[in-house]
């Protein structure tokens, strides 16, 4: 099925293998719908759709009849998704950046949102899927690409930049200490003609070069692989000017909820709630997953939920 072009926000539009159902749980649900609802808006909007667990709880709580919930999803594998599934018909899922929360909107002919919710990172279904590269306990091709359709993948990034600039993002983006050492490998085995292209040619890299005494109980791997998703995605660039220009697109007394997964999403969220003085800072401290919510969904344990209402 191909996605309908009318709510591409522009990308390009694929063919599709099999469609897997989504696995991903959504983070912190009870604390969504409390912050994204309380205010009983009409006009919902979800940024980061994915496997559309918040939005179909979100999508709930709207009056009978009324109202709508507008999602976008840079990945095309999600639109795909959507499409074939019966869902209510007050939910409308757009291909896109969530960047382009503005055209969403204005191709709904709505002017203003007011709630917009942001959950940043990557859903279990891409985790679990390893042509995208995002699992380095799945061999596959080193994509790590959201919208696999657009830009380059993390093979070909690796492939051109400098030994510098590479461990320059792995420190930056992954807080690697050892990343000038993983940066030297990955540039010797493209002059020796064989570039890393799959996951496990730099899961052997990390491996080789970082101690797991230094890294504690996390993988050789993890921090790398961060840092070349933000980088190849764009990720922090995307969320810090989508926050710094949400008032505009929010209703007064609009909310936006931002669940981040690490300490680079998190600071920029506090950053810039504190920074623009139309917010009021729901949340003076960001809120977390229980323990209970830990235990059954571990994917959760990280995640920080930071809310802000446009004065
Ligand atoms: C953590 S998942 C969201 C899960 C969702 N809240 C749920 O309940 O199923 C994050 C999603 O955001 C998407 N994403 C990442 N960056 C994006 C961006 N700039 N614009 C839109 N979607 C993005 C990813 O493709 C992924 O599907």
């Amino acid at each position: 099925m191909e996605v309908d072009s009318n709510k591409n926000l522009g990308s390009e539009s694929v063919g599709s293998e099999t469609l897997a159902e989504t696995v991903h749980v959504p983070v912190m649900p009870d604390e969504v719908v409390e912050w994204m609802t309380g205010h009983s808006p009409q006009v919902i909007v979800d940024g980061t759709y994915g496997g559309g667990g918040h939005s179909a709880l979100l999508v709930k709580k709207l009056p009978p009849g009324e109202g709508v919930v507008i999602g976008l999803d840079r990945d095309p594998l999600v639109s795909e998704r959507v499409d074939s599934e019966q869902h209510d018909p007050r939910l409308t899922v757009f291909l896109g950046s969530y960047e382009k929360i503005p055209k969403a909107l204005e191709a709904m002919e709505i002017t203003k949102a007011d709630a917009i919710l942001l959950d940043v990172g990557l859903s279990s279904d891409q985790l679990a899927d390893a042509n995208r590269g995002f699992s380095f306990n799945a061999d596959g091709p080193l994509d790590l690409r959201f919208d696999p359709e657009n830009g380059d993948p993390a093979s070909d990034w690796l492939a051109w930049k400098k030994e510098d600039e590479i461990a320059n993002a792995i420190y930056q983006y992954g807080e690697e200490r050892c990343s000038r050492r993983i940066a030297r490998e990955i540039v010797m085995r493209r002059r020796k003609e064989n570039p890393v292209k799959t996951v496990n040619d730099l899961v052997e890299i990390c491996r080789r070069c970082v101690p797991t005494s230094k890294n504690h109980n996390i993988h050789p791997a993890t921090r790398t692989f961060q840092a070349l998703r933000i980088v190849v995605n764009d990720e922090l660039g995307i969320m810090e000017r989508t926050i710094k220009a949400s008032p505009d697109w929010l209703s007064p007394g609009g909310r936006l909820v931002v669940i981040s997964f690490h300490s680079l999403e998190d600071r920029i969220v506090k950053n810039a709630f504190r920074d623009d003085e139309r917010w009021n800072v729901l949340t003076k401290k960001p809120l977390r997953p229980t323990d209970d919510e830990i235990r059954r969904n571990p994917r959760s344990r990280s995640a920080k939920l930071r809310v802000a209402e446009l004065r």
